[in-house]
């Protein structure tokens, strides 16, 4: 048994150590809104918070994040991250919207480390994170929106 922290709540999970994180997850624990990609850390539809950083949990072993704090879009949670899933909905980001969970954990990252991104720094930080709809340019103008909401509420 494998103990986690996952979205405020510790959870113990009955699977082998080098189990990937995503499968236990979506297979073991029900937790469907983190989606598989690619399975190779190339797409960032997996990703996930471990101490508050987002990782690719395709592929991190179970075993890697015991112990530590893992947040997933249901835990997703504070100013920022509701920020942003009211300016995805506002500007109606997603297309078909298998890629967006990853993208809003991503732009919730981004965003609380920096508030006021340039368009530079939002394709720097997104650059993990792939839409085969070509939503890049809703994701760019909610990322903006999101902070000047987040600067007229300083
Ligand atoms: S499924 Fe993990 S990065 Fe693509
Ligand atoms: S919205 Fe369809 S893959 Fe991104």
């Amino acid at each position: 048994m494998t103990s986690l922290q996952l979205n405020g709540k510790t959870v113990s999970v009955d699977a082998a150590p080098d189990t990937p994180l995503l499968w236990v997850l979506r297979d073991h624990l029900g937790l469907t809104g983190t989606k598989f990609g690619c399975g190779m850390a190339l797409c960032g539809a997996c990703t996930v918070y471990l101490d508050g950083q987002p990782i690719r949990s395709c592929v991190t072993p179970l075993s890697g994040a015991a112990g530590k704090k893992l947040t997933t879009i249901e835990g997703l949670d504070g100013k920022v991250a509701h920020a942003v899933q009211a300016a995805w909905d506002r500007i109606q980001v997603p297309q078909c919207g298998y890629c967006q969970s990853g993208q809003v954990m991503s732009a919730t990252a981004l965003l609380s480390k920096n508030p006021k991104p340039s368009d530079a720094d939002i394709d720097i930080a997104m650059a993990g994170n792939l839409c085969r709809c070509g939503t890049y340019v809703r994701i760019r103008a909610a990322i903006h929106a999101v902070a000047a909401q987040l600067e007229g509420a300083a």
